[in-house]
């Protein structure tokens, strides 16, 4: 007898995350010998600073569960991180251990009521998180002569259409897909309006230490510390995706929200690894050499996205300059006529044929909740070997185009083959 397992309708619809999806398809091409160039994932190529690495080493033997909150010398000095680089308050008790932050925003929305609101485009995982959740997520569209992001008027309006709700706005920032930083005066006009709209924000801060701004960086927490729950990591300042270890912390109003979220982390994951926790408290303890190797990194990304930015300006795309993050959100409206004789006329064709023809993996602007019809894709920075780039940059290497050319050569073969493309079409 053959036995079809019924699903529950909340994921049936789910494809594999599109970003891994894609990783998995560029790293499948290479190992088929293929020269791929890699713009598709967004990992930090730099290593783990050493500190944190001894301490893994050293805490190999931690054996025990830990607290479902997570442990407790690390929440302190989570909240000590944020208060010494970003004068945040946060409030201890609010603070918990995940593995990742994804896992927590999940968790986050799976406890939330409300509709969930993210300025478009936005990452690719809150959609289906929120399907997850049975619900869909609702897309406020921002403009690209607007860097990408979402204005006051845009949020009220799409706050209006439920009256009455609490609702739930996700805000990455700096954003992934397109490097756009928000000011602290936009953040505190946003604010406004959540204050006044009943709005619970969610604010990924996952690249927070990855921003190339002269001013420190500002976020909901220093304007609406009463609504905002924060989501971060290790995984892209200090470059330790795989160590999975992320943190949200809630507002002291917020006691229900987070005594609900520990019960369901004590029924699910019931605790991060512990020596990825003594690792992380490493990660979390502020000193000077750690914050200078993350600087270091993240002054590599910017010269990274400028020179992107530089080309794929210069070829005739419409690009925001990035002002964090490792990732460009480019279009090619200019070159909609041409890609419609080819028969292109949706982003993810135009994704299939820059991977086909040039062997260029991105990932279509409509997996970050755009229309299929606008030609936007996003493009990561970061197909180079980051340890060899951050020892140049350490013994004095110049961070200008001949670095480019010399450590990171597969962001220029990358611009040399579309400008060529294009140039044919
Ligand atoms: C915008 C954004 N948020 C959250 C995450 C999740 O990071 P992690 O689960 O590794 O902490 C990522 C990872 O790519 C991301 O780009």
């Amino acid at each position: 007898m053959s036995f079809k397992p019924q699903l529950n309708p909340n994921i049936t619809g789910l494809k594999e995350s599109a970003t891994l999806a894609i990783n998995l398809q560029a790293k499948a091409a290479r190992a088929a010998g293929k020269d791929v160039i890699h713009f598709g994932f967004g990992q930090s190529p730099f290593p783990v600073h050493e500190s944190i690495q001894k301490a893994l080493r050293d805490n190999s033997h931690q054996k025990d569960y830990l607290p479902t909150r997570g442990l407790p010398e690390l929440c302190k000095a989570v909240v000590n991180w944020h208060k010494s680089l970003f004068d945040y308050d946060l409030h201890l008790d609010g603070v918990l251990v995940g593995p990742g932050s994804k896992e927590m925003i999940f968790q986050a929305l799976y406890c939330l009521e409300g509709p969930v609101l993210v300025p478009a485009p936005s990452w690719v995982s809150y959609g289906p998180q929120v399907n997850i959740r049975g619900k869909i997520i609702e897309p406020i569209i921002t403009k690209r002569g607007n860097f990408y992001k979402m204005t006051p008027e845009e949020l009220e309006a799409a706050c209006l259409k439920f009256p009455g709700e609490q609702k739930n706005l996700i805000l990455n920032n700096p954003a992934n897909p397109t490097g756009a930083l928000y000011s602290s005066e936009e953040i505190e006009a946003l604010a406004k309006v959540c204050k006044k709209q009943n709005v619970i924000v969610i604010s990924d801060e996952i690249y927070s230490l990855v921003n190339f701004a002269s001013k420190p960086y500002v976020g909901f927490h220093n304007h609406y510390p009463e609504g905002t729950i924060i989501t971060t990591g290790l995984s892209k300042s200090h470059g330790a995706g795989g160590y999975r270890l992320g943190i949200l912390s809630a507002p002291k109003n917020f006691s229900e929200f987070t005594k609900a979220l520990c019960s369901m982390i004590s029924e699910t994951f019931s605790a991060v690894s512990a020596p990825i926790q003594y690792a992380a408290l490493a990660a979390y303890t502020v000193n000077d050499d750690l914050l200078n190797h993350i600087k270091q990194c993240s002054e590599i990304h910017n010269l990274a996205g400028e020179y992107l930015h530089k080309r794929f300006t210069s070829m005739g795309l419409n690009c925001p300059k990035p002002e964090g993050a490792f990732y460009l959100f480019p279009d090619f409206e200019n070159f909609k006529d041409k890609f419609k004789a080819k028969g292109i006329i949706e982003c993810a064709e135009l994704s299939q044929e820059l991977f086909d023809k040039l062997l260029i993996a991105v990932l279509p602007g409509s997996d970050f909740y755009l229309d299929e019809s606008y030609l936007g894709v996003r493009v990561a920075t970061v197909d180079y070997d980051g340890e060899a780039a951050l020892q140049a940059f350490q013994s004095g290497k110049s961070l200008d185009e001949s670095f480019i050319n010399t450590y990171c050569s597969r962001l220029k073969e990358g611009c040399d083959r579309l400008e060529t493309y294009l140039k044919s079409l």
